[in-house]
């Protein structure tokens, strides 16, 4: 049994509490405001989740240093006030867990909330970011649930995980603080324009549109960021994306609807009542897509609604009218690539093969050694020599560059990758690298390459094409009159 403080006594913050309350926890919720606290304690529930029942145990207080001697404490209150909050608990905060529930990018500063209280407490804090697919409606209620504990330290991650995990509550864990924090933040925006699309009267295919490309640009946003892609489809991600834009109990999503229906920025948000983390995520998301040179249409679709730049009608006609993309993220190129390496490390006998040359004024010859090469297996990496490697190695110079020799082989289609070779000595690592069990070569470097045996690839060298060769075009183009 820990003993837990809870900064904020908002609907989340409390669904929170009472999980941790259940669980045995000690736990001391403040707030702000002392009618808050005050309706709180007399009714023995929440104005805004009536459903919630607070048990008898919970205790309540508007002294910030009370509820900061504890051993983990939980930060709860709206993301505008993370800063302000913070500045005034630092004095009282030791060296407990600190666990964010807010979920929001600070404008300008572009910090996320972890960052912001690291920011105010100092780099040795240990802060852990909760967010998933949890409407407090539903977990007050002991609906089966699942949230990211997210740290850089997994051990930290872990403690978190073990002070929530129960049947109600499935927590994973997870390294990448900043994705997880991104997640939570732009998702609710995309859910603003979920709700804007179902305030139009617009249907499923819509929002299933705006749910799987929203996902899409926090993806680009967030990967750019460094963040991990797996992150993004995860339960802070895709599974909070869902949830948001698609529940009854967002307040985005409401928000959104509101606007979608005639209602202006400031009537919407009156209507709903409490804080729409959206709205104020939007600035920040606004300024991470141009720092980042990313592009996010939906965001910004929804920023220039909000601002009342354009009516909702006019901004689903501009996004539709859009230039025409692609889904892919990956050239085709790559995608033949990876799924040949996961073939080959399923044991689903995908073969792979190298060759390696200068592959200068591309020939019949080299069209026959290619064939022949891709024959042996399914999937042919032609490492051809750099410009400079070709100086070194034949003390001569190329007629075409590496860029179009390069070109040339990537249009023939035997070929499935073509990579540089820089030097005599990295056929090892390619070896390792790209997975290869043949090593393919003409026979006029017969014995030369036998060593890579040792690699565990097969060694062959094929018979050359008789007669035709660079050297020997160049000489006939030269003295015409000899051949
Ligand atoms: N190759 C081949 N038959 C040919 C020419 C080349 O099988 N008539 C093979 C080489 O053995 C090598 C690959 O093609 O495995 C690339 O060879 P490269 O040295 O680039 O071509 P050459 O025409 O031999 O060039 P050069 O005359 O400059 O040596």
């Amino acid at each position: 049994m820990y003993k837990v403080g809870v900064l904020g006594a908002g609907t989340w913050g409390m669904a929170v509490a009472r999980v941790l309350c259940n669980r045995h926890h000690s736990v001391m919720v403040w707030s702000a405001l002392p009618q808050e606290i005050e309706y709180i304690q007399k009714n023995r529930t929440h104005p805004k989740l009536p459903e919630l029942q607070i048990p008898d145990d919970m205790e309540f207080t508007t002294d910030i240093k009370e509820v900061c001697n504890s051993e983990y404490l939980v930060v709860a209150v709206p993301s505008i006030f993370m800063r302000s909050t913070m500045e005034t608990a630092k004095d009282y905060i030791k060296d407990q867990i600190l666990i964010d529930l807010a979920k929001g990018v600070e404008s300008d500063s572009l910090y996320t909330m972890s960052e912001i209280i690291r920011d105010v407490l100092g780099s040795q804090a240990k802060i852990v970011a909760l967010s998933g697919p949890t409407h407090a409606e539903e977990v007050v209620n002991d609906m089966p649930s699942t949230i990211v504990s997210a740290c850089g330290d997994l051990e930290v991650a872990e403690k978190v995980q073990n002070l929530f995990q129960d049947t109600c509550m499935r927590v994973y864990t997870n390294v990448d603080v900043r994705g997880v924090e991104l997640c939570g933040a732009l998702k609710n925006i995309i859910a603003l324009a979920a709700g804007i699309s179902h305030g139009l009267n617009y249907g499923d295919n819509t929002r299933a549109a705006i749910i799987t490309r929203g996902l899409s640009e926090m993806t680009r946003l967030g990967t750019t960021m460094g963040c991990l892609e797996q992150t993004f489809h995860g339960l802070a991600g895709i599974g909070d994306l869902i949830v948001t834009a698609t529940s009854v109990h967002s307040r985005n999503f409401k928000c959104g609807t509101l606007i979608g229906q005639g209602y202006n920025v400031d009537e919407a948000t009156k209507e709903v009542g409490m804080v729409v983390e959206g709205l104020n995520a939007l600035p920040a998301a606004m300024q991470l897509s141009k720092r980042y040179d990313v592009e996010m249409p939906i965001t910004a679709t929804v920023d220039a609604i909000v601002k009342g730049k354009v009516s909702p009608n006019e901004a689903v006609k501009a996004l539709m009218n859009r230039d025409r993309k692609t889904e892919l993220t990956k050239s085709v190129a790559d995608i033949n690539f990876e799924n040949s390496i996961i073939k080959s490390k399923r044991g689903l006998g995908m073969k792979r093969v190298i060759t390696y040359g200068t592959f200068d004024l591309l020939h019949y010859g080299h069209i026959n050694l290619l064939k022949r090469a891709k024959a042996l297996g399914d999937y042919l990496i032609v490492a051809v020599s750099t410009d400079e490697f070709t100086r070194l190695k034949k003390d001569k110079k190329c007629y075409f560059s590496y860029e179009q020799r390069k070109g040339l082989l990537e249009s023939v289609r035997f070929v499935d990758l073509v990579i540089p070779e820089e030097n005599w000595d990295q056929k090892i690592n390619d070896i390792k690298e790209y997975h290869i069990d043949t090593f393919v070569i003409g026979d006029d470097w017969k014995g030369k390459f036998d060593y890579l045996k040792d690699e565990g690839v097969e060694v062959i060298y094929l018979p050359r094409t008789p007669e035709i060769s660079t050297t020997q075009i160049k000489e006939d183009l030269n003295h015409p009159e000899e051949k």
